[in-house]
């Protein structure tokens, strides 16, 4: 994966919207990702599971009980069960003091189950190309079927491949090397990003497992080890931040020369950077 240009100037940084402009709408909605869109993000996060019958949907959690009005395992429920449920009132009323209820729980986009289909047609239905970041959840449980149908389906939309362009405008993410493995065996060309909630001893040089190329620290990681952007860059891997929300975070971010930032805000991000 070519490593960014690194002359200074904040238009460099890549501000990708984490479970789409999940701050202003209902994370993993269609509304979430247009927002994101509309507000300038360069690329769009996605957490990807797979149904009892086999789809791949936008949900963060193991179970639905949290980000709708149902409850139970992705894993257990059929795409038909999800589509029954509603994903966005319960953003609705977290945010009712101070928005206007009603109107927005009449919208689909604001509280439809967003299926990996369906964003992937969004994207290329946009007018600038916006690249797509898409973590696979916990994939041991499904031993290899989420990568499989994951490239199966990128595949359809002509994502797999470099082109003169560059490489495809999709990685995928995930905190299991098994998993990045998987689907660079199957499409080698997909950049992968190997997520980093801490940063293990094996890690602290810089180095990351074979074959991915960009790295994926928390911000906490960061803070601490404010040296690991450099280290990580000289042994040619980009790094992409997760999840940067507080103006602090981004100004540490911007000074140690990340190359994404990862944001449920990519609107106030892009101002704070300068590029709005
Ligand atoms: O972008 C990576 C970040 O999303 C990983 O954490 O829990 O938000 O999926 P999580
Ligand atoms: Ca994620």
């Amino acid at each position: 994966y070519p490593l960014r240009d690194r002359t200074p100037g904040p238009s460099r940084i890549s501000v990708v919207a984490h479970r789409g402009a999940s701050e202003d709408a209902p994370e993993h909605t269609l509304a979430a990702y247009r927002r994101a869109i509309e507000d300038g993000a360069d690329a769009l996060e996605c957490d990807v599971r797979l149904t009892a019958d086999g789809h791949l949907v936008c949900v963060h959690d193991r179970r639905v009980n949290r980000t709708s009005n149902g409850r139970g395992a992705v894993s257990a429920l059929e795409l038909a069960d999800l589509a029954a449920l509603d994903f966005g009132s319960w953003k609705e009323d977290e945010d009712a003091a101070w928005e206007a209820p009603d109107r927005q729980h009449e919208d689909p986009e604001r509280t439809s189950v967003l299926t990996l289909e369906r964003l992937l047609e969004l994207v290329s239905d946009a007018d600038r190309r916006v690249e797509l970041a898409i973590e696979t959840k916990h994939p041991t449980r499904w031993a290899g079927q989420v990568e499989e149908r994951l490239v199966a389906l990128l595949e359809r939309f002509g994502h797999t491949r470099a082109s003169a362009d560059g490489p495809p405008p999709v990685r995928v993410m995930s905190f299991s090397a098994r998993s990045l493995h998987r689907v660079r065996a199957a499409a080698p060309d997909i950049p992968g990003v190997y997520l980093m909630q801490f940063l293990t001893p094996r890690h602290r040089d810089g180095r990351l497992p074979p074959g991915v190329g960009i790295a994926g620290p928390g911000v906490r990681i960061l803070r601490a080890h404010p040296d690991y952007v450099a280290k990580a860059h000289r042994a040619g891997h980009q790094v992409h931040v997760w999840t940067v929300n507080d103006e602090a975070d981004v100004e540490l971010c911007e000074r140690l020369g990340v190359d994404a930032i990862i944001t449920n805000r990519p609107k106030q991000v892009r101002v704070q950077l300068g590029l709005d």
